[in-house]
């Protein structure tokens, strides 16, 4: 348990007042028969309780100023199968909630914590069985309202406020979201040593999976990208099952989740360790694109900053390459560039690897602060086209690095794999 997740819980009693929020952690998932997703809990949930157990719900109570959660009891028979549950009592011990109850007295429990409540807050119109639950107990307090109780009668969505503060990440966070980041970047490293021609996708996806287990991190954030030569043109390819060819690139987007945080890195070097000129030409725009990026990340910039810096960059590689023609101010106008470069700069990564906060609230770009993270990752792809030089062809070229806003300035931490072309080059020659 660390102090923050009472400091969290208390802000979020604060921001409530007298109402009740009610905030369920993630289902399980099946599989096939009766084989389980790996179990992973609502970030929402894990970012108030720090509690993993599937089978759990927090409770705010604005008006004591209490947190309650309701979770799966002990049974010591059924961890002889399934391993060790904490139960109500040692769970409120070990993360410090004022009261503790079996998930089996949720139904019970509810209508009595939600008599004589002004408003009730839970992840309003997400999961429609929850909607329907939180009905049901509402009902059951409408229902004694000849006894003088009354029932909450204004309602909100919870996530909103969880997700503002989810998007300033505190020092922990900011310790465990580098570690993710280490693991991922020296992953890459192992994948860029162990890339040959003859290969398959799925043996460099391995070298991936294989250094983030054995650093802690069981499960990657997201289904890792390893993507030779053309499949590097499909932007979500995660087939991972083709040849390595010589004188191809190898596109990887790949990270580990680490203690429920991500991280999210790509990097794009040549199959057999050099690259060929178009290649080289391409990646250097591309390089460019995302150093001018990263810089626009300030304190006090607005978020559409890197987004616009990597923009001129690229569609000004897109015209030295005669990949289009005309100005770059015309070609952003256009939008022509959407046929090379059609995906966004970035975004917030946490618990999430997209991770919650608006961009635009209110329709106005919100400003980098100290304590975001955010992902910088331009690309160009090129498919075959009699437009295009024939040498371009089927070359995809992303580099996405993550980024800690500071109070002066940012933080790249993630540069442990690396990304100029002499440092790729030197580390698969010596490979
Ligand atoms: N790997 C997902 C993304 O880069 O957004
Ligand atoms: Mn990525
Ligand atoms: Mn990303």
């Amino acid at each position: 348990m660390h102090p923050s997740l009472v400091e969290r819980r208390r802000q979020l009693l604060a921001a409530i007042g007298d109402a009740v929020a009610i905030l369920p952690t993630a289902p399980e998932a099946v599989r096939n028969a009766d084989a389980n997703y790996p179990y992973r809990a609502d970030s929402h949930f894990l970012y108030l309780t720090g509690f993993t157990e599937p089978e759990a719900v927090l409770v705010l109570d604005g008006r004591r100023g209490k947190s309650i959660l309701f979770c799966r009891g002990k049974n010591p028979e059924l961890e002889i199968w399934e391993g060790f549950r904490h139960g109500p009592q040692a769970a409120a011990e070990a993360f410090a909630f004022d009261e503790a109850y079996a998930i089996e007295e949720l139904d019970q429990r509810l209508p009595e914590l939600l008599a004589d409540v002004p408003a009730l807050y839970w992840p309003l119109g997400r999961v429609a069985a929850w909607d329907a639950r939180v009905a049901g107990w509402l009902e059951a307090v409408r229902a004694r309202a000849r006894f003088g109780v009354d029932a909450p009668a204004q309602f909100g969505d919870l996530l909103p406020l969880v997700d503002e503060m989810r998007l300033l990440k505190d020092e922990r966070e900011q310790a465990i979201l580098f570690r993710a980041g280490q693991v991922s970047a020296e992953a890459h490293v192992r994948a860029m040593q162990a890339t040959r021609a003859g290969k398959y996708e799925y043996e460099i996806e391995a070298e991936l999976l294989y250094h983030f287990v054995r650093n802690g991190a069981r499960q990657p954030a997201y289904e890792s990208i390893v993507a030779g030569g053309a499949n590097a043109c499909t932007l979500h390819y995660v087939a991972n099952n083709a040849r390595l060819n010589d004188g191809e690139l190898l596109l990887v987007d790949a990270g580990c989740e680490f203690m429920g945080y991500a991280g999210d890195i790509t990097r794009t070097f040549p199959v057999n360790g050099r690259f060929s000129q178009p290649q080289r030409d391409l990646y250097e725009v591309v390089l460019a694109a995302q150093l001018a990026a990263i810089a626009a990340v300030q304190p006090g910039a607005t978020l559409d900053a890197p987004a616009n810096a990597a923009l001129r960059v690229l569609v000004q590689g897109m015209l030295d390459y005669k990949l289009l023609a005309g100005s770059v101010d015309g070609v952003i106008e256009s939008g022509d560039y959407r046929r090379f470069y059609m995906h966004g700069i970035g975004h917030f990564l946490g618990l999430d690897v997209h991770d919650v906060g608006l961009r635009r609230p209110g329709g106005q770009w919100r400003q980098f602060a100290a304590g975001m993270c955010t992902t910088i990752e331009p690309g160009l792809y090129v498919r075959p086209d009699d437009s295009v030089p024939a040498a371009f062809h089927h070359i995809g070229i992303r580099i996405e690095d993550n980024v800690l806003v500071t109070a002066n300035g940012h933080y790249v931490y993630t540069d442990a794999a690396p990304k100029r072309i002499d440092d790729i080059e030197a580390l698969m020659q010596a490979s």
